[in-house]
């Protein structure tokens, strides 16, 4: 995958969202700390309407989904018990010489055969090694690479095809071989290793063994250690669901792509439980069909989504089916929202570590079992950044002067947008338009996020909450205060961000108009 900086769409989004307050580098006036993120005011506005919406249509417009909020460190039994301890790992390889760290799937690298002038392609002398790491342009990079050694080197003869292969799969004699990315140089890169990515910390006084904890890396295990309280608690009844939103951290060797990995990020996850007789393939696609239209339901254009079954060979022993839902990020086709079936592994599995039976007696069937599950788990940041992508814009208005310039637009779904309706006085010099203007933003307070802005031509306040994706503009002219006559007095001036057309609405009617579009 390629940075913002080698991606002209990235950087454009990636600046937008710096220069008017979505996201900031964390901790930035210390140089910044590499995969954490801030989210300035709008940021945190759309972050929270992601995690309102989601909560609201997964937990409380449903009868079967219940929600929880459970802690950060848990029990560091609880990751034995998930294999997170054991195998919650990525394949890593260091550079000895810039200090750099890679992972191993993710550094590609290529032999390089030369096949001489009549000489038949059984027949190649291998020339040397290339490496890239992961892009959408890795194959070509290490083709350019491939003829660059050539030439180098003054070999004479055709290139062989290159066949690139990732780090994981390079042989021991090879290793020694391969240049490394950041240096160019063979002889730096270690052999893979396994490094796991749950960030440690320690619990109390000590700082021994005995006191090491982890900050949880997702919050899945927070519902299969809580099923039987509320089971015992809650009078949920199989099928149903548990859910929860809330921070994990991941210790990723390489955070990547602004914020598509990061190492503190959020998840929203919810574990439905079925019975261990029941058709589990249908509710896994019934699952899938449900995230699916949730994301379209937040402005995502479901042309933009596509569907990736991992391998049966990849999958973990217990798992039956795992489908992410993909989306086309600018970097690439990137996963969003996986959904997967676990069977009854992870309940089993606690039953196991904590001596505790997590088994469930089914009044209508009179008997017990292990109930199985199917998890859609997705990233809040990951959402949140699928909608920035599909929401920039950038086409052409008049200015001021009826000139044409390039206008850029977040076309936010109102019903997702940071800001719902921005309204402004038409000058801000006339206490009369003002005192009106605030009246009816404060009409709107108490229902949705208005911004208030009596600053500049009103133009430029337009172009100002387009940048920022705000669906709705209302204008209080002298019209409003009556001075056209009786016909226009009352009415505002309503400005659709898309369309860019401006039509009189009563006062007495916006509250209502603009709640129908937001809702
Ligand atoms: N409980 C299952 C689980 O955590 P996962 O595929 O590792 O599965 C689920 O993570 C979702 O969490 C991903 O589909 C993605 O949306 C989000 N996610 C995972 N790692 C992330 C990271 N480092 N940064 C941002 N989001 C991440």
């Amino acid at each position: 995958m390629s940075e913002p900086k080698d991606n002209p769409l990235m950087e454009k989004i990636v600046s937008l969202c710096k220069r008017r307050g979505f996201i900031f580098q964390s901790s930035e006036i210390y140089g910044g700390i590499n995969g954490f993120w801030d989210y300035g005011p709008l940021g945190a506005e759309l972050r929270r309407n992601i995690r309102d919406r989601w909560w609201n249509d997964m937990v409380r417009n449903r009868d079967d989904v219940v929600g929880i909020e459970s802690s950060i460190i848990m029990h560091p039994k609880v990751w034995e018990a998930s294999g997170h301890v054991a195998g919650f790992n990525d394949p890593m390889v260091d550079c000895k010489v810039s200090k750099q760290r890679f992972r191993a799937d993710q550094l590609f690298f290529a032999r390089v055969d030369v096949i001489a002038e009549q000489a038949d392609a059984a027949n190649a002398q291998t020339i040397g090694y290339v490496s890239a790491l992961e892009s959408e342009q890795t194959e070509g990079e290490l083709q350019e690479k491939a003829l660059e050694l050539k030439r180098k080197k003054a070999v004479r003869g055709q290139l062989a095809p290159i066949a690139p292969l990732d780090f994981t799969q390079a042989k021991p004699e090879e290793i020694p071989l391969i240049p490394s990315p950041a240096t160019g140089e063979p002889g730096s890169l270690t052999p893979p290793r396994a490094f796991n990515m749950m960030l440690q910390t320690y619990i109390g006084a000590l700082r021994d063994e005995s006191a090491v904890a982890y900050l949880r890396p997702e919050t899945a295990q927070g519902m299969f250690a809580d099923f039987k309280a509320v089971v015992d608690t809650g009078r949920v009844k199989i099928p149903f669901g548990i859910a929860q939103i809330g921070k994990s951290f991941r210790n990723e060797i390489t955070p990547r792509n602004f914020i598509f990995r990061s190492r503190e990020f959020e998840q929203m996850e919810m574990e439905y439980f079925i019975s261990d007789e029941d058709d589990w393939a249908k509710w896994h696609r019934h699952w899938i069909d449900w995230c699916r239209d949730w994301l379209v339901s937040v402005g995502i254009p479901a042309a933009q989504l596509s569907e990736y079954n991992h391998p049966k060979e990849k999958l973990s022993h217990y798992s039956r089916g795992t489908t992410d839902i993909m989306f086309n990020y600018p970097f690439g086709v990137q996963e969003l929202w996986g959904i997967a079936a676990r069977g009854n592994y992870d309940l089993s599995q606690h039953a196991k570590f904590s001596g505790v039976s997590l088994e469930y007696f089914d009044e209508t069937a009179k008997r017990k079992y292990v109930p199985h599950v199917i998890e859609p788990a997705v990233g809040v940041d990951r959402i949140l950044l699928a909608i920035l992508c599909s929401a920039y814009c950038e086409d052409e208005a008049p200015d001021e002067k009826g000139k044409m310039e390039t206008r850029v637009v977040l076309r936010f779904a109102p019903r997702i947008a940071p800001i719902k309706v921005a309204v402004f006085p038409l000058l801000k010099n006339k206490p009369e338009l003002v005192a009106r203007a605030k009246a009816v933003r404060d009409l709107l307070r108490p229902h949705m996020n208005v911004f208030y802005d009596e600053a500049g031509a009103i133009g430029r306040r337009y172009r100002r909450q387009d940048e920022v994706g705000t669906p709705f503009c209302v204008t209080i002219d002298f019209d409003t205060l009556g001075e056209k006559g009786d016909d226009l007095k009352d009415t505002v001036t309503l400005r659709d961000r898309d369309t860019m057309k401006q039509d009189r609405l009563k006062i007495s009617e916006l509250l209502a108009f603009l709640l129908s579009k937001i809702r």
